[in-house]
């Protein structure tokens, strides 16, 4: 197992699906309380971790959106942003492309431009010192209203000259399908920014269509549930659109009840674009290279199967020709080497 591993973080990949709020350690959530005078539910590290037990998404987003209120300056943003730059440079990953959702932030009176400047601070931090390259993707709560994702594109639009590249939905998936976002996302696509959506998570296969055909989105989140619909799963093999599959955010949130039961190799066997990701792994136990390896295990996943789902990595990002190129190039190198 240690030579997979080390095959593993030997392979340069992207991270694709990572949550900025959902890579805050207990250590830190812990940390960051007491520098603000913020009181929490916890007495401590271990009494945090014991209440990451879910039995669903709502169960997990009701923790999250309470962890988060520890998050008060643009320090705090920086130091949540570049701790996660660190781990996962240490794991071969040389591409990230992450979300956050600005309106748990904003409606808890911290200015959007505090949140998205201390994390855009951090990124350019994390190219210069740890060569982590990065996109910043800005995602839309599903659970408010239209209205109130529409003024939250109003208040991003001066960061739209770059530094914020893409929005995303999130959040509470069941009851508030892709269709609610129809008009944000042709509004942000006129805006030149990228679009990718959470879909088919927890959702039906139903909400996955919705997103190709009503978002018109670029990349898919999640996206398990589509193999439940067969003219589906072949559209969206045909059209290369990239699924950023998260197996520990499924395990932990009882997508599936054991890996072994775990979508990913029926999804690549079906010919879809899947790459692995980590979601939410302060609350879900794992960052990249953990859940390649759950997979790998549970799924008797070869070295070729794992160099396959970092070339889907680079090939999915928003990355230029040229540069997925390069990646791809050492991907190659690297996997002929370990034959
Ligand atoms: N927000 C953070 N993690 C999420 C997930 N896995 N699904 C939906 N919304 C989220
Ligand atoms: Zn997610």
């Amino acid at each position: 197992m240690s030579d997979l591993r080390n095959f593993i973080n030997a392979l340069p990949k992207a991270e694709l699906h990572l949550h900025l709020e959902g890579s805050l350690e207990p250590e830190m959530m812990m940390h960051l309380a007491t520098r603000n005078n913020i009181e929490l539910p916890y007495q401590s590290v271990d009494e945090i971790k014991d209440a990451y037990n879910f039995s669903n998404l709502q169960d997990f987003l009701d923790i999250y959106y309470q962890g988060m209120n520890v998050l008060q300056t643009e320090q705090d943003f920086y130091d949540l942003t570049f701790a996660y730059l660190k781990k996962v440079a240490d794991e071969g990953v040389v591409h990230v492309e992450v979300f956050y959702d600005p309106q748990g932030h904003t409606s808890r009176g911290v200015a959007f431009s505090t949140v998205t400047n201390g994390i855009l601070h951090a990124l350019d931090d994390g190219l210069e010192k740890l060569g982590v390259s990065s996109e910043l993707i800005m995602s839309f709560l599903r659970h408010l209203s239209e209205e109130e994702a529409f003024a939250t594109l109003e208040e991003a639009k001066p960061w739209f000259d770059g530094r914020i590249v893409a929005v995303g939905l999130d959040s509470s998936e069941m009851g508030h399908p892709p269709s609610k976002f129809e008009r944000v996302f042709e509004a942000a696509r006129d805006l030149d920014l990228k679009l990718v959506a959470h879909a088919g998570e927890e959702g039906p296969a139903e909400y996955v269509r919705e997103a190709i055909e009503l978002l018109k989105i670029d990349r898919l989140d999640h996206g398990n549930r589509t193999i439940e619909d067969a003219d589906l799963t072949q559209k969206l093999a045909q059209s290369g659109i990239a699924f950023t599959v998260c197996p520990l955010s499924n395990l932990k949130l009882c997508g599936v009840m054991d890996m072994k039961e775990h979508p990913l190799r029926k999804m690549m066997d079906a010919g879809l674009k899947v790459t692995v990701n980590s979601d939410d792994p302060a609350y879900f136990g794992g960052y990249m290279t953990a859940n390649f390896l759950s997979v790998a295990e549970a799924l008797a996943l070869n070295k070729d199967d794992i160099a396959l789902l970092c070339r889907n990595s680079i090939e999915g990002s928003f990355l230029t020709d040229k540069e997925k190129q390069q990646h791809l190039d050492r991907i190659d190198n690297i996997a002929s080497s370990h034959k």
